[in-house]
């Protein structure tokens, strides 16, 4: 809802239009403030001011182009307009993980640093959104101070970001904290005015210094990214012990100190943030001399990465023992569902790999798809998930899209060649599955009882 004070509310440019800076120039807009969006690609700029998002994002593209429609959001590939309009700069570019390295690839962050500080003529404050390994914004304030004209008038803050993508409105608007690392009484004055209307609904506001607001980006993906391995850990052992993973997450979950959030076992993370944030943790713990203090880390990786070998493991068992000769139709890949986004997607890795090993696989995303041929035109792209797996010896399950999860194994049976489907993600109701028919395993659960005509494995006598 736009603010009646919007006249007076300062104006805020947002520099980088992916996810983060998109969803959050669309969202302050909608709030009422002034915004400018700056990319260094023209394509991109002149797609938002077309009105089209380019990526998926449930809730996005209708804000955007409210904003627009408003007059209130803009865009433009140039600096010179950012530093002429803006009172507060959001930084939103991306920190990937660097070629052939752990640490994180921090070149965008210098550039539009040394682009924007010498232009900045004017009082203003400069605040790092993106997620970046501690020490890095008082290296870019130094910097900054360096560049700018006035140095005493600009300021570098940093308050991080913790969107998750699919759900990118909702948490920028109604976000659990706001972490505001300040350097002064004015910034964080300034970042209370922007998050005003958050704060007066009752979202926790932490003022805290530059290191600390990074590491709790840093800390909170480490969390996270620990919780979700360790119930996959727990998946291995429950594989081993014929134990029910799921009934165990559930019945953790009921734990108010444990929590079921991130506790939902499966083929593990991707994407583009926890897996690249944990290795950058480790290569900058490393740096301050206290590696064995994320060590875990490097395990909490590796139980990430067994997942995606566990599940072409019993995608072979399914299909006889080998996949030469054999057809795998694949259900989702992009790296969640609700998103477009295939970087680190362990669903497509999965496909590749099993592809690789002499199958031939038939994908189908509800969003993906454009992603997925780019990256990966071997594979076979299908028009829905029927054709993906129309043939199929084996069928994965692989992202957890509602329509997935819906989809009636009566009607997929009759296009597969052999009733065998691995549910990746845990997401299916396996008991209708089987009663179809379907001969269904699931990491970390419980071996099925073998009923079913069609049910057995491919090659199986
Ligand atoms: C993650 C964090 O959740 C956000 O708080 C953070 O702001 C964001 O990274 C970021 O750093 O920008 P996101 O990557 O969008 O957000 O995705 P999540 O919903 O956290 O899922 C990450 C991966 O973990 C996905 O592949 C998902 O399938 C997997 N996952 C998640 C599980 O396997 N089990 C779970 O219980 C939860």
């Amino acid at each position: 809802m736009a603010s009646p004070h919007s006249a007076t509310r300062r104006r805020i440019t947002v520099l980088g239009t992916g996810y983060l800076g998109t969803a959050h120039a669309a969202c302050l807009a909608d709030l009422g403030f002034e915004v400018l969006g700056v990319d260094v690609s023209p394509a991109r700029i002149e797609a938002l001011t077309r009105g089209e998002l380019p990526f998926y994002e449930p809730g996005l593209e209708p804000l955007l182009q409210a904003g627009l429609a408003s007059g209130r959001l803009s865009f433009s590939t140039s600096y010179a307009a950012a530093a002429a309009f803006g009172d507060v700069h959001f930084v939103c570019v991306g920190t990937p993980q660097r070629e052939g390295a752990y640490a994180a690839d921090l070149s965008q962050l210098t550039a539009c640093i040394d682009a924007l500080g010498p232009l900045l003529d004017r009082p203003c404050l400069v605040t790092g959104k993106s997620t970046v390994p501690v020490g890095t914004a008082a290296m870019l304030a130094g910097r900054l101070a360096a560049l700018v004209p006035t140095a005493d008038t600009c300021e570098l803050a940093w308050n991080p970001e913790f969107l998750r993508e699919g759900h990118a409105v909702q948490d920028t608007l109604r976000p659990d904290r706001i972490v505001a690392g300040v350097q002064s009484g004015r910034g964080e004055a300034i970042l209370r005015e922007v998050y005003a209307d958050p704060i007066a609904a009752g979202r926790p506001f932490l003022a805290t210094d530059l290191a600390t607001a990074e590491l709790v980006k840093v800390a909170a993906n480490a969390f996270l990214a620990t919780k979700i391995s360790f119930i996959n850990a727990m998946a291995e052992v429950c594989e081993a012990a014929h134990a029910d993973v799921m009934t165990l997450s559930e019945a953790l979950g009921h734990d108010p100190r444990i929590g079921r959030a991130a506790l939902r076992p499966g083929l593990g993370f991707g994407g583009g943030c926890l897996p690249k944030d944990i290795r950058a943790f480790m290569a900058r713990a490393e740096e301050l001399g206290v590696e064995p203090a994320v060590s875990f880390l490097r395990e909490v990786d590796g139980i990430n990465m067994r997942r995606r070998a566990r599940m072409v493991d019993l995608a072979r068992e399914l299909a006889g023992g080998s996949f030469e000769g054999r057809t795998v139709g694949v259900l989702g890949v992009a790296f969640k569902p609700d998103s477009d986004d295939i970087r680190d997607s362990p669903a497509l890795d999965v496909a590749a790999t099993i592809h690789g090993l002499g199958a031939s696989v038939s994908v189908y995303d509800p969003a993906a798809m454009s992603h997925a041929r780019r990256a990966h035109p071997e594979l076979a792209f299908a028009c829905s998930a029927t054709e993906a797996v129309t043939g199929a010896d084996v069928t994965l399950l692989l992202t957890e899209w509602q329509e997935f999860r819906d989809a009636d194994p009566e009607k997929l049976g009759e296009a597969v060649a052999r009733r065998n489907i691995v549910d990746g993600r845990n997401a299916l109701d396996a008991a209708r599955w089987r009663a179809a028919g379907w001969h269904c395993r699931a990491l970390g659960r419980p071996l099925p009882d073998r009923r079913g005509a069609k049910g057995r494995p491919a090659g199986a006598a």
